[in-house]
């Protein structure tokens, strides 16, 4: 159980960062290009975070019309925000939401998308409760961790076992997709430069200033480098694991 101190310092680690997740403008358009959409598409962002992914699906599909979701209002606030500066908000629409109680009537959207927050209900969880909000022949796409060997160190595996427990193979992800319903169109794992340059350097950066923040407060400290253990671990084992982007099709009928 995260303590107060704990959860304060999460809070403040995952606060301005470009992206809550890893992931990538080149990423986010390399899996578009593998789904058809219509020409005004209707697209629903769940689990947008600071909404990178949001701006970025805006610009790549010019004629959607975006709803980007979130539980957090500091995100949502955030991505609005983002939108608006961008000249982007006519087209999109943000909410607080719930992912495990979407409100939308069934066959509303073309496009699901939800790019490093679908471990939150599990991608069966998931896929079960969202594929009805799809047309029929309508398409996902999302990003999920997992592992990319089967020997990862025991420490490794643990710290992750710990962190997520239903964490799987690649294999195990697709099957998870297959057995919902859904066509697997594309899959692909994420560049290394994915997890760096919108993550986990801008979250490093952030614990140098967290550190010196909280120079006099050991368990402050503490929960920073269990943040810090996080990077390194990608740093040291990139090798073992990863984060795969699926785009796959509602099966019809
Ligand atoms: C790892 S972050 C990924 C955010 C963003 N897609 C990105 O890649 O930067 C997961 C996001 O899911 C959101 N979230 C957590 N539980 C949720 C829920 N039940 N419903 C909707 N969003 C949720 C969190 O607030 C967070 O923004």
């Amino acid at each position: 159980m995260p303590t107060d101190v704990a959860r304060r310092v999460f809070r403040e680690v995952h606060t301005d960062l470009p992206r809550e997740a890893p992931g990538s403008r080149d990423c986010t358009a390399r899996a578009l290009t593998s789904v058809v959409l219509p020409d005004e598409p209707s697209v629903l962002d769940i689990g947008c975070g600071p909404g990178t992914q949001t701006l970025d699906l805006a610009r790549l599909l010019p004629g959607a019309r975006i709803t980007a979701l979130d539980a957090q209002e500091r995100f949502v606030a955030v991505t609005t925000q983002r939108l608006q500066a961008a000249g982007l908000a006519d087209r999109v629409v943000t909410e607080v939401g719930d992912m495990r109680r979407l409100h939308f009537t069934d066959q509303s959207f073309d496009l699901l998308w939800c790019e490093g927050a679908i471990y939150i209900m599990g991608v069966r969880e998931a896929l079960a409760a969202w594929r009805d909000l799809l047309k029929p022949g309508g398409w996902i796409g999302f990003t999920e961790a997992v592992w990319l060997t089967d020997s990862p160190p025991e420490e490794l595996y643990r710290w992750w076992h710990e962190a997520y427990p239903k964490m799987g193979g690649v294999e195990d992800c697709l099957e998870s997709v297959r057995g919902s319903g859904f066509e697997v169109v594309e899959h692909f794992v994420l560049p290394e430069a994915a997890w760096w340059s919108d993550y986990y350097e801008p979250m490093e950066r952030r614990l140098v200033v967290l550190r010196e923040h909280y120079r006099s407060d050991p368990l402050a400290l503490a929960a920073i480098e269990n943040h810090q253990q996080e990077v390194d671990y990608y740093r040291r084992w990139s090798a073992h694991y990863g984060y795969l982007f699926v785009v796959a099709r509602r099966e019809q009928g």
